[in-house]
This record gives C-alpha cells, sequence and structure tokens, in this order.
C-alpha cells in the first residue's frame, strides 16, 4: 500500500511526488479515446509547436469526470494541501512528434511570491496523468526540485535552457504526479513517434478562497450525473 503520509513529505521537501497504479488500462484507454476523439472532432489541427489544447476539460470531455473518483488520489491530495481539496482548474494536452521538443520552464504560482519564504503549507498542487508515464520515450515531465518554503528559484535565462540540478520525473502508465504550483517545470517530447496524451488539473484546499488566474469549471450536466452516486466526489467537483 502506498504511504501516503512520505508522499505528501516528498512534495513538502523536493516539490513533486508520484504515485503509482492510481488509474487501470481501462480508464487510461478512457482518456485516450476522448482526447483523440476530441483532436478529430475539431478537425484534426496540426500538433506542431504546443499541440492542442483542452481547457477546461471537464467542459469539453465531461466523460472523464469518473477518473477523478479516486479515493487514494483523493486522500493523497487531501494529505498535501492539509485541507479538505477541491478542483479549481481541469485541462489537457495532446502532442505528438511533430510538437515542440519543450515547452518551456515555467510555474503556475500567481500569488505573491514573497509569500513563499516561511509559508506554512501549500496552498494549491497541480496534478497531472501521462496516460503513457513520464519517460525519455514517451516524454519526460522535466522539475527543478524546490523545498515549499524556499524563496522562488531564478530559472535559466533561455526558457529552454539545460538547469543544472533539474530532474526528469520518471512516472509509469496509471501513475499521478501531484506537484506544488510554485514548482519550475517544463515537458520535453519523447524519442518515439505517436501521442502523448496529458490531462491534468490544479487543486486548491477549500480554506483558502484565494482566486487565482488559471481557475476554470464546467456546468455541463452529465458532471452531475457522474457525481450523483458519490459524495465525496461531488464535494471535491462542485462545493468550493
Ligand atoms: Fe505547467
Amino acid at each position: 500500500m502506498t504511504d501516503l503520509k512520505s508522499k505528501a513529505r516528498e512534495v513538502y521537501d523536493r516539490g513533486f511526488c508520484v504515485i503509482d497504479s492510481i488509474w487501470s488500462p481501462a480508464d487510461r484507454d478512457l482518456a485516450e479515446r476522448a482526447m483523440a476523439d476530441c483532436w478529430e472532432k475539431r478537425g484534426r489541427p496540426s500538433l506542431a509547436g504546443f499541440g492542442l489544447s483542452i481547457h477546461p476539460l471537464l467542459e469539453f470531455l465531461p466523460e472523464m469526470t469518473p477518473l477523478f473518483d479516486k479515493p487514494v488520489l483523493l486522500d493523497a491530495l487531501a494529505m498535501v494541501l492539509r485541507d479538505e481539496p477541491f478542483l479549481a482548474h481541469t485541462g489537457a494536452r495532446l502532442s505528438n512528434e511533430e510538437s515542440a521538443d519543450a515547452i518551456g520552464w515555467h510555474e503556475h504560482y500567481a500569488w505573491d511570491k514573497s509569500r513563499l519564504p516561511g509559508r506554512e503549507k501549500i496552498e494549491r498542487v497541480l496534478f497531472a496523468c501521462y496516460t503513457r508515464g513520464s519517460s525519455p520515450e514517451v516524454g519526460s515531465l522535466v522539475v527543478y526540485p524546490r523545498r515549499y518554503d524556499e524563496p522562488m528559484q531564478v530559472a535559466p535565462a533561455g526558457l529552454h535552457d539545460h538547469w543544472p540540478g533539474q530532474i526528469a520525473v520518471a512516472a509509469p502508465p496509471g501513475s499521478c504526479v501531484i506537484f506544488d504550483t510554485a514548482l519550475w517545470h517544463t515537458a520535453h517530447r519523447g524519442t518515439k513517434p505517436g501521442f502523448r496524451y496529458l490531462w491534468g488539473t490544479h487543486i486548491q484546499g477549500k480554506s483558502n478562497p484565494m482566486p487565482h488566474p488559471e481557475d476554470n469549471t464546467s456546468k455541463r450536466p452529465e458532471i452531475e450525473e457522474f457525481t450523483a452516486k458519490s459524495p465525496r466526489l461531488r464535494s471535491f467537483i462542485r462545493d468550493r
């Protein structure tokens, strides 16, 4: 069984953790089909450059709602945030061998960065699902580790520069990467041709009312149907 306490500790000590076996092969298949269908319906646009962005993910693909109903994932998010988790943003990126070799260093901490040193807890995290994992072949999530209470680091001048100390995250298919919004990260194209499916979220603690420029929600009625049988999922998606 996954030791969620030590996983949460990793997010505080180095900015991220990987939790294995959250999604089954059937779950991964559901996500890939939904994203590939969306690409088809939009007329198979070129994936050169950034690739296809699907935001808010649940507005376009509400059939992915059941993928959030994972107790281990919800427990892990609660442990990292030391709060009840709320789904504040959903999005996805579909890319392939034609896409840029890297998306460039960035972070998602949109609030006053002088809050970071000495903060008591992490207020908002992302989680990312790479349906085929994060690896050099499929494409890697690359991060620059940080402690939760460090001042914001200064990234390399070139968005695509190698940053000594950077880590290419190794994550198997079906795993989840949870990371602090203050973590600098980029993503590299894989060495193997083919689609790279990423879907992910921002999760905020319910006791933190601060708005964030990337907040997005969906009112699609299908979401209510999927959450009707799971009060915990409903609370995660709807009750801020
Ligand atoms: Fe990002």
